[in-house]
């Protein structure tokens, strides 16, 4: 018995040698280096047993309904799912698949490279070399500044907060530690429980006065660099408004590696032109990869943005498309899916 399966991009030789070297399968894999177009899947997908996507891949029921009873599994390179409809795939039995841990890393250091780029004028210096300028600029006494991120013996307070405070937004946390941070505190899911055991622990563990779950409204006054770092999705939409962006201080950072929906680009572009805060650092924008010179945050010199790149190290992309390769043959043979997407509560 043979299964038809569809890779929505070459996940290059090492991977694609492990999905070649299963005789089951039938592989139909999108030809190009771009992004898959959706004709090409909505063509190739119907009778497949599974697919491999990326986040740029709407899987919704139209998909779903052109891919046929036969489908049993949506298997995605990528630790966020909003792309997918996880209600659709549960009422079609389905199996979703996805790559958590193995890009905490990768993003967590990405997350405060933001931060220091943002902080420091990191995008602005380098533009200034690029375009020849330096000489326009010397080594002016306080040209270029940005508030710190580690403390210092004036300004012995650092305040980190997270929006979202899971496995990334704590990998993150770890490695500010070295900066001499004092508080971590962080918002999350309003109907999780406070972990005050986990908190005094990681309190203890990094040193910290305190590590606390805080409201919204605490969180945006109080924090010197504010990461995002929640899910996608309508829960999470353009949680970083207006009214957020006011209360920030002058001084904070706002750093967003997570899904660019859950912050308001007009409102941040407001909030940086006014200085309500003093820069953002983004891996995410919203209408992404549609984000052109013209866009209000592009032009804001002291916001930095990369193109979705936080996870993207050699190291990191093989081990997402090696789990993404594994959660779709465990899911088909049966066998053990390393990572599979939780749906017993999506109804
Ligand atoms: C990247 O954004 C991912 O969800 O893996
Ligand atoms: C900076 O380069 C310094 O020498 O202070």
């Amino acid at each position: 018995r043979r299964f038809k399966v569809v890779v929505c991009r070459n996940l290059g030789p090492d991977v694609m040698s492990i999905l070649e070297a299963r005789p089951e399968l039938d592989l139909v894999v999108w030809p190009q280096d771009s992004a898959c177009e959706r004709s090409w899947l909505m063509e190739n997908i119907s009778g497949a047993t599974g697919v491999i996507v990326m986040l740029t891949d709407k899987v919704n029921a139209e998909l779903l309904d052109k891919a046929g009873p036969s489908l049993k599994v949506v298997s995605t390179m990528s630790v966020g799912y909003e792309h997918i409809d996880l209600k659709e795939a549960a009422q079609r039995g389905l199996k979703v698949g996805y790559t958590p841990d193995v890009l905490t890393d990768a993003v967590a250091d990405l997350s405060v490279m933001l931060a220091l780029m943002a902080g420091r004028n990191g995008g602005t210096g380098v533009d200034l070399v690029q375009r020849g300028q330096w000489g326009t600029f010397s080594w002016a006494p306080f040209g270029l500044c940005g508030p710190q991120l580690s403390t210092t013996a004036a300004s012995p307070t650092r305040k980190i907060g997270f929006l979202g405070f899971g496995r990334i937004a704590q990998a993150t946390l770890a490695r500010l530690v070295p900066f001499g941070i004092t508080h971590c505190l962080y918002s999350s899911n309003p109907s999780s429980l406070p972990n005050h055991a986990r908190d005094a622990a990681l309190a203890k563990q990094h040193k910290l006065q305190a590590v606390s779950k805080v409201d919204i409204d605490e969180l945006s006054r109080e924090s010197d660099v504010l990461f995002v770092l929640a899910p996608g999705g309508g829960e999470t939409y353009h949680i970083v408004n207006e009214t957020l962006l006011r209360k920030m201080k002058r001084t904070s950072i706002l750093v967003n590696a997570s899904r660019g929906t859950l912050v308001d680009s007009d409102a941040l572009a407001k909030a940086l032109r006014e200085g309500w805060i003093w820069g953002a650092g983004l891996d995410v924008v919203e209408g992404e990869p549609n984000v052109t010179i013209d866009h209000p945050l592009v032009k804001e010199p002291r916001c930095v943005i990369v193109p979705h790149i936080a996870s993207a190290t050699l190291e990191t992309r093989l081990e997402m498309a090696t789990r993404a390769a594994q959660n779709l043959i465990g899911a088909i043979l049966g066998w053990e899916m390393p990572s599979q997407v939780n749906l017993s509560h999506v109804s």
